[in-house]
């Protein structure tokens, strides 16, 4: 029989694209989830080709149950939002440390082979130096970075004391289709997006001019796949992105350009914990796991729109 993925936070934005690739590739996937930010119509696409389960990665019990027989875990399952992390700093702490202590653990326990772990570029904090490469410092700046940093540790240690092969991947402000806008906490770009199209101004936190290193949703599934087969990557961290950044003023200029409005965007006050500029270097990426971004920010903002026209 093929080997057996698991995906947690398998019903969330990046994790179901990660389960659509595997389940392309022929692959057997498990999927756990709980719909906190999740849904189920981001699986229904996969209907009788992945074995779902729901439930709450805090459960050590349900760990244990669903990593049988598990080959290779992809630890997607977080709440993955500096500004929800500020404002409900222990519900994040819960699922984001103690979760993925439970979801290391239980790996271990199972006999997993390697367990590729959804890290943030949040962890860099406000370091002046741009690109951010791993061997920086991190100083991280809200309870979400420093959670993350802390499964980052807790990976390199696994590896370590317990052979449990991990890598850490240090995700740029992901985007693409699927990626929930529905939340006060969501993602910059599907806010956007969305609110260009319901003719309605979009909403920017301080001057517009902190910069991003945006992501295409491709890139990340590749790093992913590459991080769990490429052999000598075990115990590292390496960055996703695509080392190029703009400002949120000239994101929200390129997709008026590619959706022909002109709405005056409303500025807000700049929220606690978010950082200036963002953008990595992905040599070390590269040199340790063979990635290569696959698509770019432009070609990645078209194929967003147009997601977003035909499932709004
Ligand atoms: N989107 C980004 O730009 C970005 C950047 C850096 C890191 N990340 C990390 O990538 C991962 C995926 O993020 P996403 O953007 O797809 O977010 P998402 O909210 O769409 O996905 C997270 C998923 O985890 C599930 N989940 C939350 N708590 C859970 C729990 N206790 N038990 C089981 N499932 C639980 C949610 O229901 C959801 O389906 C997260 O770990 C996040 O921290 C994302």
């Amino acid at each position: 029989m093929s080997k057996l993925y698991l995906v947690t936070g398998g019903a969330g934005f990046i994790g179901s694209h990660i389960a659509t690739a595997l389940v392309k590739r022929g692959d057997r996937v498990r999927v756990l989830d709980n719909f906190l930010t999740g849904h189920r119509h981001n699986l229904a696409h996969l209907e009788g080709q992945i074995e779902f389960i729901e439930g709450d990665i805090r459960d050590a019990e349900t760990m244990g149950r669903v990593m049988e027989g598990v080959h290779i875990v992809f630890h997607e399952a977080a709440i993955p939002s500096v500004p929800r992390s500020v404002a409900e700093p222990r519900l994040s702490h819960e699922a984001n440390v103690d979760g993925t202590f439970n979801v290391l653990l239980a790996a271990k326990e199972a006999g997993v082979k390697r367990l590729v772990f959804a890290a943030s570029s949040s962890a860099y904090g406000e370091t002046e130096v741009l690109p951010k490469r791993v061997e920086m410092y991190p100083t991280p700046l809200s309870p979400y970075a420093a959670q993350k940093l802390f499964g980052e540790f807790y990976c390199q240690v696994f590896s370590q004391v317990y052979g449990l092969e991990t890598v850490s991947l240090r995700y740029f402000n992901v985007f693409g289709p699927r990626q929930d806008p529905s939340s006060p906490y969501s993602g910059v770009i599907s806010k956007f997006v969305t609110a260009l199209l319901a003719n309605e101004p979009p909403v920017i936190f301080g001057d517009g001019e902190q910069s991003r290193d945006f992501t295409y949703i491709d890139n990340v599934v590749s790093a992913n796949l590459l991080a769990a087969e490429t052999s000598n990557a075990n115990g590292t961290v390496v960055n996703v992105g695509v080392n190029d950044r703009i400002t949120l003023n000239q994101l929200l200029a390129e997709l008026q350009t590619i959706l022909g409005t002109n709405l005056t965007p409303i500025y807000k006050e700049l929220r606690a914990g978010d950082v200036r500029h963002s953008q990595a270097d992905i040599t070390y990426t590269e040199k340790m796991i063979g990635y290569k971004p696959v698509v770019g920010l432009r070609e990645g903002l078209q194929r967003t729109v147009e997601w977003y026209k035909e499932n709004q």
